[in-house]
């Protein structure tokens, strides 16, 4: 009978439980309920609603790994960073089981869990430079073992894909804006408005999405005192011009930090072999294009995640979780805490910018 990890994630808007298997990580069991939906009618995560329909939604999950309970050795959780009344359901939830099944709790940093998306039912690979851009965080992190995870850039404001859900929210898109901007972008011309290419200096180590923003904002302002958002058609082409040159913008913003990532500390990681992107926003297709062909004037082979487990899920904390039992590093369920956020590193990362 082979032993499983089994993992919960609720950080934010998406309730899932996985099961791992320890000896070959192999994934038994994942799924996944989005909470999408429920809050595209206010254009962003409402914190209270979310906690909500992760009380109803974990424990329909959880019945069906009831076949497997027996062969679970330890519970894996994300408890930070999130938001803390959407952690603190899973976390009761894994305490619980932790409890009955008397078996270990391993507390995962969600964080560290995006990045061992790329290593689901596989090896891990050290060292690796890594760009992570989700609705919470933008950073570039250097990644050279389990414990040795380093942010040394990341958002002075908002989020990569938050400006997504931003612009989207402004046009009148819906939530989660990542998908549905990428989609009217295609349709655009990236080149029609012109717009401010955040920290547009080396100085700055760092990124920085709200003075875009409020580019966009003042040009559907302008579009909207035209009368633009009464004709359909205009709009549509509006949208499209909008998204295509809001979305080359934040890229670009994104890639030309990224080359300074490469160009610094080039005695150490130009021996690096590999970087990667993860996080809910590293499905952007144009970004995805865009980082492969930087990696290869770099010579650095990309490493990305499947495009289902980009986005938050179960199986990641799962895989951090094996990590974790193979060195017994378990979390006492009376001391364990939620966090929201990832200034208060654990040490499952250290941080230094
Ligand atoms: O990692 P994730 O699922 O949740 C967090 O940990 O935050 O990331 C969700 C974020 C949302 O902001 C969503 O709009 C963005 O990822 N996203 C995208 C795309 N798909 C999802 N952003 C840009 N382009 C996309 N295709
Ligand atoms: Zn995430």
């Amino acid at each position: 009978m082979q032993g499983l990890i089994l993992s919960i994630e609720s950080s934010c808007d998406d309730s899932s439980i996985a099961l791992t298997q320890i000896i070959d990580k192999k994934l038994i069991f994942h799924q996944k309920i989005s909470q999408e939906k429920e809050h595209s009618n206010y254009g962003g995560v409402v914190p209270e609603l979310a906690s909500r329909l992760h009380a109803e939604a974990l424990p329909l999950i959880l019945e069906k790994t009831k076949p497997f309970l027996e062969r679970v050795q330890a519970v894996a959780i994300t408890t930070e960073p999130g938001l803390n009344i959407t952690l603190l359901e899973g976390l009761m939830m894994a305490k619980t089981l932790a409890f009955c099944l008397n078996v270990p709790l391993i507390a995962v940093n969600h964080l560290k869990g995006h990045l061992y998306s790329l290593f689901l039912e596989k090896e891990a690979i050290f060292p690796l430079g890594v760009l992570l851009v989700s609705g919470g965080h933008t950073m570039l992190i250097e990644a050279k073992s389990f414990h040795e995870i380093k942010i040394v850039a990341r958002s002075i404001d908002d989020s990569f894909g938050e400006s997504f859900d931003k612009v989207a929210k402004m046009l009148d898109l819906g939530y989660p804006g990542g998908p549905v901007v990428e989609k009217y972008a295609k349709n655009g011309n990236a080149d029609f408005f012109k717009l401010p290419l955040p920290l547009n200096s080396r100085a700055k180590f760092a990124f920085s999405f709200s003075g875009l923003k409020n580019a966009v904002r003042l040009e559907i302002e302008k579009f909207k005192a035209k009368g633009g958002f009464e004709d359909r058609e205009k709009l549509e082409i509006f949208r499209a011009n909008l998204c295509a040159s809001f979305q080359k913008v934040a890229c670009t913003h994104l890639l030309q930090k990224c080359k300074i990532f490469f160009e610094e500390n080039k005695s150490q990681r130009d021996s690096w072999e590999h970087f990667a992107i993860v996080g809910g926003a590293s499905a952007n297709l144009f970004l995805r294009e865009e980082l492969q062909k930087m990696c290869e004037s770099y010579t650095k082979n990309l490493l990305l995640a499947p495009l289902e487990f980009c986005s938050d899920n179960a199986a990641m904390i799962g895989r951090v979780g094996i990590e974790s039992y193979l060195r017994e590093e378990f979390s006492s369920p009376f001391s364990v805490k939620t966090k929201p956020k990832v200034d208060d590193f654990n040490a499952n990362f250290s941080e230094d910018i």
